[in-house]
Formats: C-alpha cells, structure tokens, sequence
C-alpha cells in the first residue's frame, strides 16, 4: 500500500513538471515557437488598462484591437493609455504593449502573462498584434468562477513565412461586406495576414471601375446558375438574375478593416482568361466581337481577351490603375490560369500580334499579356501575382508564382530567382470535400481533410536551400461555385484555415498531427464563440474493407465508435467498435463518433454488396500513388467509386492496370464486371480495352474474354460498366488487364499529356 502511494505520488509529480513544460494544454492555435507555463493566473477585471508605445500611430491599432477586445469579452472597456517613458516595473491590471527593438523578427512578439500585469514586446506593431491574439486564445470562451482568467506564462513566438495567405471567390458566388469582414477577422485571429480576393471571372465581375460602368451594370450579373452538380445529366438550372458587386466605397471600407487587423489584400482581376463576364459588357474586347454572356455553368471558356486588339490593354491599363489606387499592398495578382488559346488561334488581331512581336507560339503571346500587365503594374509600384500558367512562354521579370497545378510551378519559379507562394490542389483546395462525400454537403470533388491539410509541407523537397528562400509561404484556395452562402463558405473553410495557419506560422520540426488534434479539440469551443459554422468532419468515422472484416478509423482521438450493421442510425446503446468488424453478407455499416456521451459530426454510411473477390487481395505491376481507392485493395473493398469524388477510383496516368487477384484457392465463378470512369473533360479517358484470365498457379494464365471498349463513342461525365459471362470458370488466380488509352488525343482538354484511367470495384460471381 505504501509502496503504491510513493509511486503514485512519483508520477503525479512526474506528469506534473511534464505538464508545465508542455505547451500543448494551452491549445494555442497555430502553435507558438516556445512556451512556457508559470504558477498563477492573471484575471481581467474592470480596472484594466491597455497601454502602448506613443511614439508612432501604429502601435494604437493592436492597443485599439485589444481595447475592444476586453469590452466585448467583460463588457468594460478600458482605457488607452499612450506612454512615452521607458517601460520598467508593471502597474497592476495593465495590460502592456511594449516596443523592444531586440524582438528581432518583425512579426515576432514575447508575450508574458504575470499574475498582475500582461506585457506583450515586440518591435513592431504588427508582433504586439500577434501577442494579442495569442492572449485570447490564453482566456477561456466563458468566464470561470474566479471571472476571466488566464494562466501565467511566457510566450516567445514568431511566423515561419511571410507570406500566410487564404483565398475567397466573389465571382462565382457573391459574399456581402459583412462576411468579407468577419473571413478577415477570422484569418487575423490564425495570423494569416494576406487576403487574396478573387474579384473577378467568367461568372461576374465584383469591383466597380469607374471608367467603365457596365462592369457594374452587366458585368456584375449572369442571368441564372446551375443547381446542383457541374456532373449532373441533364444540367439544370434555377432560372433566375444572381450578382451583385462591391462599390470602390466599399472595397475602402474593407482595406480599411483588414489594415486595422494587419490583413494584407491580394486582388485578383483575371486575365486573359477567365473573362467572360467583362466580355458580356466589353464585347469588343473579346476575338470574336461577341455577343458574349457572363458564364451560367462552372468551367473554362474559350471566349477570352483578345491579346491582339490595343483596346484590351486600354482596359487594362484603365482598370489596373483604379484597383492599384484601391488597394495599398504591393501585389495585384493578374490570374494568367486556364487561358485556352483556341480563339487566339483563329482570330487575325491576335496572330498579327504574334508576327510584329515575334512570338513563336501563343503561349508567348500569353506570356506577352502578362507581361504588359507586369509593366503597367510596375507604374504604380506594385508587384504581379499570377497563376503558375504565368510561367508558360516565358516568366514576366519580377512575377511571384502561385503554385496550383502540384508543386511543380514553385519549383520551376524558385529556381528561375522568382518568388512563389505554395497553393497545391491536392492539399489547398477548400472547395474540396473534407470527408466522406456522401454524408458531406455538395463540393466540387476530391476529398482533402484536416489531417490532409495540416500535413502539407510549403517548400519541396527538391529545392536547395538558398531556391527555398523564394517559397515566402502557402495559401489556401476557396473557390465559390458550389459555395453559394457565407455559412457553407465557414463549413468548407473551418477548421482547415487552422490546420493551414500552422503550416505557415509554426516551426516545421514542431509539425505534429496527434497534438495538434487535440488542440483542435479545445479550438472549437473558440470557434463556437466566434459564431463560425465550421465542419466537424473531423470525427467522421472512416471505414475500410480488408479480409472480409470491416475496419473503422476516425482522426479524432479519445473518442469512440459506436456502429450498426441494420440500417440504423448509431447510439449510445449501438455496438462499440474495439477491432475490424466481419462481414458474413452484403451490409450497410453506420457508424459515428462518441465523446463525453454526445454524438459527434454525421454518421458514415457504407453500404458494401460482397462477392467472390470481395476482401481478396490483389497485385498492380504499378501501384498508383495520388489515385489509390482510399484503401490497400479498393478495387475489391465491396464499394464501388462513384462521381462526387475521385478518391475511390483507383487510377494511373497511361499506364494499363492490370490486378491480378488471389483468391486464396481454386474458385468457380461465371460473371465478372468492372466499372471506369469515362469524363474527358477531367483528362480521364475510357480505356482502349479490358481483358480477363484466369490462372491456377499465378504464373501461366489463360485468356477468358476480352471486350474492345469504343473510346470515341463516350462523352460526358459517366460511369461505364464491363460485365464479361464466363460460365464454368475456374482458378485460383483472376487476372484483368484494363488498357490505357495513352496520350490524351488533339481535341480534348489535356491534348499530348497522359490520360488518366479510373477503374473501381472488380465483382466476381
Ligand atoms: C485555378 O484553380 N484555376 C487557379
Ligand atoms: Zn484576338
């Protein structure tokens, strides 16, 4: 008994040091660089006062911030105290901001909460702005029963990059001022200080240029929107006058906001491509003449500026220079992505231009756009941004990249002495799905989760360390055709801007996803408190089908998994889930998360119809890597892929897929079916052919049937069938051969790059 309590009491004190060592139970989101917590608690009361630096106007915005901050929160506002002397001993109930030139980074900040005073140092106003949004996270969402307290520490704390960006779509569906503000607010709360504003695109031009008014007149609006999904047959759509625009009043009214939160705004006015809207106001602008309509559908157009045609810049030139006046930062981003050239082609204007300039192609002559663009920028002392499309013919001088289509933009920029900023799809794509799409609202497609975003590294591997130095951050990408309200925009965006803000704020080597799901966990209370309506796919339970056993996972730790195998939604009293779950027939499993006795975010629903080869495991001669099915053997997991994500497909880029699957002994069988995506526009094509075999020695195999697949005859987004008959076959092994189509043929989008091929579910009967 002795011994027992000398050992207890061992490691109480042994968790004890370690807990004050730790940061993690102070959930600052994204994590501070060093933490260290001290005895006591400092409590905000209704003597405080905030007090700051006099010497520039600056230093009052984060004192302001701050100021309002503790009204809101005690509903007493404090006073300002401006203060010139050197700061030496602390008052009691102030709260400090502190200018300390040997806070050598400049959005750096220490932060120290002592039991009567908080002093934030910093050298710039920008670090003290920091330190308080750091103090916020130190105080809970509501009071305790000793008020408003917050743990005494010291904090030291600096961003990894400089460039810390998040990105919202006006164009395709309009956000009011209220929640441009409040997205602002938000990303100050995570230190992401860059606001990349996409004003403009096929679908509607949102920022008023006086010079040319029926930008705001026509321009703003479309004359319906699709319903549904882009991959919906037939489409349809709502029938009704959607737009709207923001005045230069209103766009002052918003830089304003976001300077007082230190939020750098990043305009975007897209050309050449992406244009369709202004060409429905500006027909003459267009190679054709038009008449032209603000774009009703989602997608890329071929109706562009005309690169040819001196109006163009004219407009350019007109409309650069009033966005220029608008907004103080040092980039405006050009958007330079998905320009088809098709138009330029064809049009006389354009192919002149291409002879006087000496422009060999038209992707020179795109390079030649952006450039003007460049040039006309540089007049009013700001830098360019565009799409990594910019550097097809030929990098404008001083142009950043951002980085979209993967990685290899950056790179290709970095290396050339160019700056880039890192936005990859794959892992900076919000519009995405962040869980299971079929219990999720309707995205785009992919499927990229916190766990997916958090993991994302800005600067490749690939890069020496002096190219590195041009990665000046990350960004993540919120495009707006399936985001027609403020609430869904918060969904899609939260809580993945957190995981975001720790990728482009904390060290990397502190870079850790079982702490910072936990964290996460303290975060949404602050979320909650803030009024964000952030996803909790973050519980989803994610399932997966190996040996006949179904095997369920979630994020999420400390929680557990209730499931049913009977239709029903999951309870309490449901079944826990302790090890993967056999399945004797075809079933649909649901199973949802538990914590603290309250169910968490929406049930996954799997309905898996077993057959022969269901669970069997199975050999690729290549194993696809971006498109694996989600799981080991997907393509005999008991569910097949459908067409609101890719992520079930298992697929390669021109290369054949050829499974060849063990079922573990000889094996009767008379049917095999298989299915594969047929969508063009996405660059996956149908394959050239599928053939199967069977063998019983897994070395020698025998042609069962093969099935030529007409490739020319499909169009459209589809999800094809091959079934092959084969009464009375018999082996162990079962092998399909499923052919590539190979190069993408002229004519489709992607022409000369491989063609994907998207096989999903092998059903044995
Ligand atoms: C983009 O997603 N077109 C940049
Ligand atoms: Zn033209």
């Amino acid at each position: 008994m002795r011994l027992f309590s000398f050992f207890s009491l061992l490691l109480f004190f042994l968790s004890y040091s370690l807990f004050c060592q730790s940061n993690d139970n102070l959930n600052i989101i994204p994590k501070p660089v060093a933490t260290q917590i001290n005895e006591g608690n400092f409590t905000l009361n209704t003597q405080c006062e905030v007090w700051f630096p006099a010497d520039e106007d600056k230093w009052s915005i984060a004192a302001e911030y701050l100021g309002n901050w503790v009204k809101q929160t005690t509903g007493h506002q404090p006073r300002l105290q401006p203060f010139k002397q050197k700061f030496t001993s602390t008052r009691i109930n102030v709260l400090y901001i502190v200018y300390d030139p040997s806070v050598t980074m400049p959005e750096g900040y220490v932060l120290e909460v002592r039991p009567k005073a908080v002093v934030i140092t910093a050298s710039t106003p920008l670090g003290a702005f920091y330190g308080v949004q750091t103090l916020r996270q130190l105080f809970p969402v509501k009071a305790g029963p000793d008020g408003w307290q917050a743990p005494c520490c010291r904090i030291e704390d600096y961003p990894r990059f400089s460039y810390r960006g998040m990105h919202l779509d006006v164009a395709r569906h309009f956000f009011p001022v209220s929640f441009v503000k409040k997205y602002i607010d938000l990303l100050a709360f995570h230190k992401i200080n860059t606001f990349h504003w996409h004003l403009t695109d096929d679908q509607g031009w949102r920022i008023q240029i006086n010079k040319y008014p029926k930008l705001q007149q026509n321009a703003a609006y479309r004359k319906e929107t699709l319903i549904g999904h882009y991959s919906d047959s037939p489409q349809r759509f709502d029938g009704k006058r959607y737009g709207g625009f923001y005045t230069q009043q209103e766009i002052k009214e918003v830089v304003e906001y976001a300077q007082k939160r230190f939020v750098t705004i990043v305009p975007e006015i897209e050309m050449p491509g992406h244009a369709l809207a202004a060409l429905s106001a500006y027909p003459e602008l267009g190679c054709t003449g038009g008449p032209y309509e603000a774009a009703t559908l989602w997608g890329v157009f071929d109706d562009v500026f005309c690169a040819g045609n001196d109006q163009t810049f004219q407009f350019m030139e007109n409309v650069l220079k009033e966005v220029c006046g608008l907004f103080p930062g040092q980039y405006i981003h050009v958007g330079g992505d998905e320009c088809p050239k098709t138009r330029w082609k064809t049009c006389p204007k354009c192919q002149k231009r291409m002879q006087t300039e000496g422009l060999k192609d038209e992707h020179e002559l795109q390079s030649y756009f952006i450039q003007r663009a460049g040039k006309i920028l540089e007049k009013y002392n700001k830098r360019l941004i565009g799409w990594d499309e910019i550097l097809e013919g030929g990098l404008a001088p001083n142009a950043t990249v951002m980085s979209w289509r993967g990685t290899e933009g950056g790179i290709a920029a970095a290396r050339s002495n160019h700056d880039a900023i890192m936005t990859p799809g794959s892992h900076c794509y919000f519009d995405y799905y962040q869980g299971d799409p079929n219990t999720e609202p309707l995205a785009i497609s992919g499927y990229t989760t916190l766990e997916k975003v958090y993991s994302v590294e800005p600067v490749p591997e690939e890069l020496s360390p002096e190219e590195s130095k041009h990665i000046i951050g990350a960004q993540a990408n919120l495009w707006a055709e399936y985001i027609p309200t403020p609430e869904k925009a918060e969904y899609m965006a939260y809580p993945r801007v957190c995981a975001l803000s720790e990728v482009v704020w904390s060290p990397k080597a502190d870079r850790n996803w079982p702490d910072f799901s936990k964290r996460i966990q303290a975060h949404f209370p602050r979320l909650d408190a803030l009024g964000v309506n952030y996803s909790k796919s973050f519980y989803s339970v994610v399932c997966s089908f190996a040996e006949g056993k179904v095997k369920m996972e979630t994020a999420a730790p400390d929680v557990e998994i209730r499931y049913t195998l009977d239709g029903k939604t999951p309870t309490l009293k449901s079944s826990k889930y302790t090890q993967p779950v056999a399945l004797e027939k075809s079933a649909t499993v649901q199973a949802l998360c538990f914590k603290d006795g309250r169910a968490l975010g929406a049930p996954a629903k799997v309905s898996y119809s077993l057959h022969k080869a269901s669970g069997k495991p199975y050999t690729l001669t290549k194993q696809p890597k971006q498109y694996t099915g989600g799981e080991t053997y997907a393509l005999t997991n008991g569910v097949s892929g459908g067409l609101k994500t890719w992520n079930n497909w298992v697929g390669l880029v021109n290369n054949d897929l050829d499974p060849v699957i063990d079922f573990g002994k000889t094996t009767n069988f008379n049917r095999v079916t298989t299915h594969f995506v047929n969508s063009k526009i996405a660059w996956i094509h149908p394959p050239r052919s599928v053939s199967i075999f069977a063998s019983d020695d897994g070395k020698r195999f025998k042609l069962l049937s093969i099935k030529v697949i007409n490739v020319d005859e499909l169009s459209g987004n589809t999800i094809e069938t091959v079934k092959f008959d084969v009464p009375g076959a018999r082996g162990r092994y079962l092998k399909m051969i499923v052919e590539t189509t190979g190069v993408i043929p002229e004519g489709f989008p992607g022409a000369g790059n491989g063609a994907w091929l998207f096989l999903d579910e092998i059903e044995v009967e």
